[in-house]
């Protein structure tokens, strides 16, 4: 619908440049979401990927940022004063113990990669019990911290000369601060634009450093803010970020074939996602696990087998495999919690479960029977086998991965 829509005026362009990505990419049709290639590895590039700490680092925090009113960045070092690896958009796990519940949270760094400092910004949410909790945090206090996990991300190498538009919305300008540092930086050759909405003007997080970056690299980083509210004296259009001031805004751009990553709420991504139709787009969403929790309607029976035992329980209207699996006794193995590292990893025997998308699984696991626990529901009686059985925390990266209510975008 949108090509269509946008081939006509001011718009034609940006069809243009689709329709050729489209081409050059031997005519097929990515998925209008997120793009999952089909390896751990290929999800990060060509490149190393970041080794995963599937034990949980302690991390001191340094400082507190405070961006706007209810987020944060948290300045994270490690004592030994090591580097952190990871790769522009990923996203760290925090475990925290509040009010004697083990809770974890996922929150995407900001800062570019390779470091000794790890910035992870939070924004307090209504009723969250974990972001009031961290937002609060003073210098001094430590955290454990696992990761990174994730595929929203941009593998940056000196020798390329590509183009990137990043839309974000709200706080989910977070991974792509962290990739617009990190390609103005390793790519002289790249350019990047930045469409960033927000309700009002004190909800711009990281205002000054992204005015900084556009003043520091003239036309290699075009930044355009929207504002519901208008402000006088900030440079923005009026309105919300939908698909017709996105097409706007992007057919204005200049820039040719670019790669589109998406990340805020779901209404902007969903209107940014029309407007794009099926061009290659990457794209992280927020609220999802709140979202999945609210679409599934009922109790189910599971059976979940590990290590010679069957552990028969009824899974919460709601509840994941993973929650009602611990609260079951069973041994489950997880690490992210959010559907991005694939540790949970568990194999569907029998019954119905439905998946929170995107997650990491390839289509050859999901054709196996495989579905993750984190972030699996019943729709059905089920019965699920835990392979090896023992349980027990694993590690290991993944691609995809989406972001729960807890989470910064
Ligand atoms: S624990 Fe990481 S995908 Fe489930």
């Amino acid at each position: 619908m949108a090509l269509t829509w946008m081939a006509s005026g001011p718009l034609a362009q940006l069809g243009r440049d689709l329709r050729h990505l489209r081409l050059r990419l031997g005519g097929g049709h990515p998925s209008p979401l997120v793009a999952r290639p089909r390896s751990p590895r290929a999800a990060a590039g060509a490149s190393s990927v970041p080794a995963v700490h599937a034990a949980p680092r302690e991390l001191v925090v340094a400082r507190v940022v405070r961006e706007t009113k209810d987020v944060v960045t948290l300045v994270l070092v490690d004592e030994a004063g090591a580097r952190f690896d990871f790769l522009p958009g990923q996203f760290f796990t925090v475990l925290a113990r509040i009010d004697g519940a083990d809770v974890s949270r996922n929150y995407s760094a900001s800062n570019a990669p390779g470091t000794a400092e790890l910035h992870l910004t939070i924004k307090r949410r209504e009723g969250g019990r974990a972001s009031g909790v961290l937002v609060s945090s003073r210098a001094g206090d430590r955290l454990r911290v696992r990761g990174p996990f994730g595929s929203f991300t941009v593998t940056p190498s000196s020798a390329e000369r590509r183009a990137f538009v990043l839309v974000a919305g709200g706080v989910g300008i977070t991974p792509l601060l962290s990739i617009a540092r990190a390609v103005l930086a390793a790519e002289p050759a790249s350019r990047l634009a930045l469409v960033y909405g927000n309700r009002t003007r004190d909800d711009v997080a990281f205002a000054s450093e992204i005015d900084a970056l556009a003043r520091a690299h003239g036309d290699r980083f075009v930044v355009r803010h929207v504002l519901e509210s208008p402000h006088a004296g900030f440079e923005a259009l009026a309105g919300r970020l939908d698909r017709v001031t996105f097409a706007r805004i992007a057919a204005d751009l200049g820039l040719a074939s670019p790669t589109f990553y998406v990340c805020g709420p779901d209404a902007m991504r969903d209107e940014v996602l029309a407007a794009l139709g099926d061009a290659p787009v990457r794209t992280e969403r927020f609220a999802v696990g709140s979202q999945a929790r609210a679409a599934s309607g009922a109790a189910h029976a599971i059976t979940i087998r590990a290590g010679g035992r069957e552990h028969v329980t009824v899974a919460a209207a709601g509840a994941t495999l993973l929650e009602a699996g611990l609260a079951a006794g069973a041994p489950m193995p997880s690490s992210c919690s959010a559907g991005g590292c694939g540790a949970c990893r568990i194999k569907l025997v029998s019954g119905e479960v439905e998946l929170a998308e995107p997650h990491c699984l390839t289509p050859a696991e999901l054709r196996s029977g495989f579905v993750l626990a984190c972030v699996g529901r019943a729709k059905t009686p089920c019965t699920l086998l835990v392979e090896g059985g023992d349980g027990g925390e694993q590690g290991g990266v993944g691609n995809g991965g989406d972001r729960d209510g807890e989470r910064p975008t």
